[in-house]
């Protein structure tokens, strides 16, 4: 989630102090250059294709029609409708293009730079008017902007949406009214250069190994089940470890607090019910109704909106974890 920014841009800080204690101009001369040359680099990526909006089942699209509707427009308004759940609870794209996707802020820092969220409605400085869905691939799930540059956006988190999400993602936004907003092009301060060129803001057209893997046309069953649950917690696992059993966030904020360990280790999740787990997502508290710290009181936001399914599969995949001691991966 989009708090992983911070993460990464705090690991900067801790870079930028040594390298100022080291010779700062020389520095700056190469980082200068290097950041330049990394956002110029053109990436190669597969061409995906998938429609928007996503066809109904054949099935279904026959049920529609025998019943008199039209099943384009269903699809649709079903499209649109799962896409608003999606940037609800799952993918955090308005956290830097907006509520109403006009536009928005990532970075805003005069030694880091100025880093915008683009406006990705129809309006006027609106950029996917003309974005076919392998265009939207790219962006989205590889980090690379259609001229093959990378974006200085994070999309580790998106690589493993399915092509149905990223479809529905876009009816979505697709169907959200035009703003008119000219969003200038990222620029890089000082700071910003250095880190860029030090990959400590990583690239993620560079840290995403495999730009030709396919990606699932379907996202797991909206179900109770074990599936369900690891896709979701696809986007819980940078803060909580790969294993998810917590422990410093790695590179987080110094003030933040360890993540928990969410498996059934005693020191971890071990004496909670599933209602305990259900009401800490919906409500942002702990089991003994303790307020959860920044930064999960900032994903919680998210969680709230997950449906009892999603929760319920979450719960099932953190329960078939093995119990790890925290941090232990
Ligand atoms: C943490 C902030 C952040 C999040 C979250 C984020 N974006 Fe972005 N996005 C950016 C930034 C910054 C750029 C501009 C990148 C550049 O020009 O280098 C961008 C660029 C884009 C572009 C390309 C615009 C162009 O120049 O052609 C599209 C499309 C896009 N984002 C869609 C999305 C979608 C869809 C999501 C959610 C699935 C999302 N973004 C999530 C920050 C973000
Ligand atoms: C940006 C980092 C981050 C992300 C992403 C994140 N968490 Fe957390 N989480 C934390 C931190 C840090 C804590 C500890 C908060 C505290 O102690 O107040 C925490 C605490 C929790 C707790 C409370 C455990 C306890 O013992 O009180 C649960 C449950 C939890 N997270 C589940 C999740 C789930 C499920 C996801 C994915 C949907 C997730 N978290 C995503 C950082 C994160």
């Amino acid at each position: 989630m989009a708090k992983r920014i911070l993460r990464k841009v705090s690991i900067g800080l801790g870079a930028f102090a040594v390298i100022t204690a080291g010779a700062a101009v020389g520095t700056y001369v190469w980082a200068r250059s290097a950041a330049a040359a990394k956002l110029s680099t053109r990436h190669d990526a597969h061409t995906a294709d998938f429609a928007i909006p996503f066809p109904l089942a054949p099935d279904d699209a026959a049920r529609v029609q025998t019943a008199g509707g039209d099943p384009k427009r269903v699809a649709l308004e079903q499209a649109v409708a799962r896409g608003k759940h999606l940037l609800a609870a799952r993918y955090a794209c308005q956290e830097c293009h907006g509520a109403n996707f006009g536009g928005g802020k990532m970075i805003d820092d005069p030694a880091i730079g100025t880093v915008l969220g683009p406006n990705l409605t129809a309006g006027r400085g609106g950029r996917t008017q003309s974005y076919t869905a392998a265009d939207w691939d790219r962006i989205v799930r590889h980090g690379i902007k259609p001229d093959g540059t990378a974006a200085v956006m994070p999309s580790e988190d998106f690589a493993r949406m399915s092509d149905q999400e990223l479809s529905d993602i876009i009816a979505y936004i697709r169907s959200v009214p035009a703003v008119d907003n000219e969003v200038p092009a990222p620029v890089m301060g000082p700071l910003g250069s250095v880190l860029l060129a030090l990959g400590k803001i990583p690239l993620s057209a560079e840290t995403i190994a495999d730009h030709r893997r396919a990606h699932a046309a379907l996202p797991p069953e909206d179900g109770p089940t074990l599936e369900l649950g690891a896709h979701l917690a696809a986007t819980c696992t940078g803060c909580h470890g790969p294993n998810l059993s917590g422990g410093p966030v790695a590179g987080g904020d110094p003030s933040w607090p360890p993540a928990a360990n969410l498996t059934p280790h005693t020191a971890g999740l071990a004496d909670w019910s599933e209602a305990d787990f259900v009401r800490s997502m919906r409500e942002g508290v702990s089991r003994d109704g303790r307020m959860l710290r920044d930064p999960m009181s900032k994903v919680t936001p998210w969680t709230s909106k997950m449906t009892a399914n999603e929760l319920k599969a979450l719960w099932m995949h953190l329960r078939a974890q093995p119990a790890v001691s925290t941090g232990v991966r």
